[in-house]
């Protein structure tokens, strides 16, 4: 089974069934492209309207946050209006099943959408932090220090309302360029991904570290990788299997074809 070229799709779904049968370990990594059939743009896609002027990596950053907060703020609430008009697709459905079907399944995302969780996802690891969800600037309180802006006074000029413990700004509570990672949520994707039997990686082009280092770490702990993405990815040479194929129909296929008794050799 190899990916360097792209088996036809029954192939590669048999194929990856195989792996997954008997699985005692199964971890998945997934990315923006899981929440791209959701309508929601990922990250290396061309930018569309309002905010197509802005490279995102030039406004996720504490450096343009304390630069000009107001529009900062202003972007995240315009990626928060397109999150809430969109919904879990049958990518998402289809993890939440396999979570059913492998109780020791644990789900790594790099995503800050919550669409893994609002389609019945619970053992989620979230790696970015969450987008509808703020924190203190300062986390006053600790790290993070939780806020919730709905509770607060929206200030008159557009700037992020103010932490009501201290008085600072609060912001997004996701990771910016720059930032680091949450210790313990790091912690334990590498922790998953150590002693992972199977990885199933779906629609991430392997890109930004730490995140994009875990395939390259189970594979070295014995791993074997499955990838989902209808392009070649950083992670494509490292997988086993390739589904190169929307998630939104790879995952609902493997499924049934997990459905399927294990065809005679
Ligand atoms: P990217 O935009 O880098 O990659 C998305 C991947 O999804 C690409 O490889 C696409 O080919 C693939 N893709 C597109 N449509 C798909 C579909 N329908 N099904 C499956 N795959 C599809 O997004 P990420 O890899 O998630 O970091 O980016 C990683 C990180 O870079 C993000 O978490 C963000 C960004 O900077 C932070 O926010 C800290």
């Amino acid at each position: 089974m190899s990916p360097s070229s792209r088996h036809d799709t029954q192939t590669s779904l048999r194929d990856a069934a195989r792996l997954l049968r008997g699985c005692q370990r199964l971890v998945v990594l997934t990315g923006a492209g899981v929440s791209r059939e959701s309508g929601i743009p990922t990250f290396r896609e061309a930018q569309t309207g309002l905010w197509a002027r802005y490279d995102p990596a030039q406004l996720a950053t504490p450096a343009a946050f304390a630069r000009d907060p107001r529009l900062v703020w202003a972007f995240y609430q315009a990626r928060r209006e397109k999150l809430h008009s969109a919904q879990p697709n049958a990518a998402h459905h289809a993890l939440a099943a396999l979570e059913a079907r492998f109780p020791h399944m644990l789900l790594i995302t790099q995503n800050v959408d919550s669409l893994h969780e609002i389609a019945g996802s619970t053992r989620v690891i979230r790696l970015h932090g969450t987008l509808d969800a703020d924190r203190c600037s300062a986390d006053c309180q600790g790290s993070p220090t939780p806020v919730d802006r709905h509770a607060l006074p929206a200030p008159e000029d557009g700037r992020p309302p103010a932490c009501p413990h201290c008085g600072a700004l609060i912001r997004p509570d996701v990771v910016w360029f720059g930032e680091a990672l949450p210790a313990a949520a790091l912690r334990a994707a590498s922790e998953a991904c150590a002693s992972a039997e199977v990885l199933l990686v779906v629609g991430t082009s392997g890109l930004v570290y730490p995140a994009a280092g875990l395939p390259a770490q189970a594979r070295a702990a014995g791993a074997r990788i499955i990838e989902i993405n209808p392009e070649r990815s950083d992670i494509t040479p490292l997988a086993l299997v390739w589904l190169s194929a929307p998630a939104g129909s790879a995952l609902p296929a493997l499924l049934r074809m997990l459905d399927q008794a294990e065809p005679s050799p």
